[in-house]
Parts: structure tokens; C-alpha cells; sequence
């Protein structure tokens, strides 16, 4: 079974109206390069509709989501945005459980899960991330944690609602640390991954994309998209450097 692969730059708390012009008119014009992955970019919510109306404009295949939501479909919740309004804004994805949601927000599994029903309901395909902390690691317990997190969608959506999205593995100790999992490492969990899934369903747990991130970058992106259950990446810092971002959309395929 092939699994399209899929780069996916998640641009976190960054950039300008003219910053995300240049990076995406970068990374557009060198697409023509890159065939077969799907590229995908999720802007902070302010500026969605600018980045909606460049990939209009540039006729551009990139794909475009946000990086969190709200799990209540409308209503008095301040600050907050729903899965409809990411639709209204022409995304076709939206982050969910990202580790920096979970921590510094305290997201717990059930919230994600809650989001993770939300996005899928209304049409977005959610972007599901998974990881353990080092702690976590040290003491043996990371499928244990990665297993639980998937489980929670799992209790709600089933099998087939989970794969309605993608998962994406990330360690929180790789994640802008610069310490990337290794190769090895990253393949041991994804297939894990995937294992668990095929105890509920062979073939969907064949098709799922399952995406590795934590300082993937230029130089190690070829190493670990060449990995059996490595569908591509998720990529933070290196994703606001357009040639960088390129060369790992490249190694994706
Ligand atoms: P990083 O971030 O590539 O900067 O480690 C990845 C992420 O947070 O999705």
C-alpha cells in the first residue's frame, strides 16, 4: 500500500503580513519540483485569510489549515474559533493535541479528542499529534502515553472516525530542541502505531498517514521519510525558512 506523504509546516506563533508573503511565494515557486507529496501550511489564525487569498492568487497546490480550535461548534466562548469558521476560511486541515496545546494550555486527552470530533464533523481533516515527554521515554513508558493519547479518539470516533485524520508523532523532547528522534527511534513508535491500529482494522491502519515531527530538518528529513511507516513530517522551525522547508518537501517525495 502507498501512502501519499504529506509535509506539513506548522509556522506556530510567526510572521507578518509580508513575511508570510515572501515564505509562501518561496515556497510555491519552488514547488514545481515536488510532485508527489502533499504540502500543507497552517498560519496563526490572523492570518488565514491572507495566506487563503495568496494560494488563491498563486494557483498554488498547497494546502492550508489552522493550528488549533475551539471543541464547541459556535457560541459565547471569547477568543475562541470553530471548525466552521476554518472551513469558511478555505482550510482543509486543523492541528489537534499539538504538544505545546497540551502543556502550556493544558489540553488534556479528552479535550483533544472532544476538538478532534469537532474538526471531523465539520469536513476538516484533523491533524492528530501524539508524544511522549523524556521523562516519559527514560522511564519506559512512551507507547503507554502514545497509546492512551490515541485511545481517547478512539473511545469516541471508533476506528473509522480516527481514520479520518492523520496522525502525527511527536516527541516532546525532539520538538525545538534541535535533538531530532532518530530514525530508528521514530520508526519503532510509528509502527507500534500502526500495529495497535491494525489490531482494530488491517487495512485502515495500512492507509493511515502517520507523520513524524520534532527538529526535522533539511539534513535529516531524507533519513527518516525513508522509514516504512514514516508518511512525512510535521515541521516547526524549519518550515519558516523557505529553501529549507523545500528541500524537505523534496525528500518526502
Ligand atoms: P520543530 O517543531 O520542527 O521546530 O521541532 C515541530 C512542531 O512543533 O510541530
Amino acid at each position: 500500500m502507498v501512502r501519499q506523504a504529506i509535509v506539513a509546516g506548522n509556522w506556530k506563533m510567526h510572521g507578518t503580513r509580508a513575511e508570510n508573503q515572501q515564505l509562501l511565494q518561496t515556497i510555491n515557486d519552488g514547488l514545481a519540483a515536488v510532485t508527489a507529496s502533499q504540502v500543507l501550511v497552517f498560519p496563526t489564525y490572523v492570518y488565514i485569510q491572507q495566506v487563503a487569498e495568496l494560494i488563491t492568487e498563486m494557483n498554488s497546490p498547497i494546502g492550508l489549515g489552522g493550528q488549533n480550535l475551539s471543541e464547541h461548534a459556535k457560541g459565547a466562548y471569547t477568543g475562541e474559533i470553530s471548525a466552521a469558521m476554518l472551513k469558511d476560511l478555505e482550510c482543509s486541515h486543523v492541528l489537534v493535541g499539538h504538544s505545546e496545546r497540551r502543556s502550556l494550555y493544558h489540553e488534556s486527552n479528552q479535550l483533544v479528542a472532544s476538538k478532534f470530533i469537532a474538526a471531523s464533523e465539520a469536513g476538516l481533516t484533523p491533524v492528530f499529534c501524539v508524544g511522549e515527554s523524556l521523562a516519559e521515554r527514560e522511564s519506559g513508558r512512551t507507547m503507554d502515553i502514545v497509546f492512551r493519547q490515541i485511545d481517547a479518539v478512539l473511545d469516541i470516533a471508533g476506528m473509522t472516525g480516527l481514520c479520518k485524520g492523520i496522525i502525527a508523532y511527536e516527541p516532546v523532547w525532539a520538538i525545538g530542541t534541535g535533538v531530532t528522534a532518530s530514525p530508528q527511534q521514530a520508526q519503532d513508535v510509528h509502527h507500534e502505531i500502526r500495529s495497535h491500529l491494525a489490531e482494530l482494522d488491517e487495512q485502515l491502519a495500512n492507509e493511515m498517514q502517520i507523520l513524524y515531527g520534532g527538529s526535522v530538518n533539511a539534513t535529516n528529513a531524507t533519513e527518516l521519510f525513508a522509514m516504512e511507516d514514516i508518511d512525512g513530517g510535521l515541521i516547526g522551525g524549519a518550515a519558516l525558512k523557505a529553501d529549507d522547508f523545500l528541500k524537505i518537501c523534496i525528500a518526502a517525495g
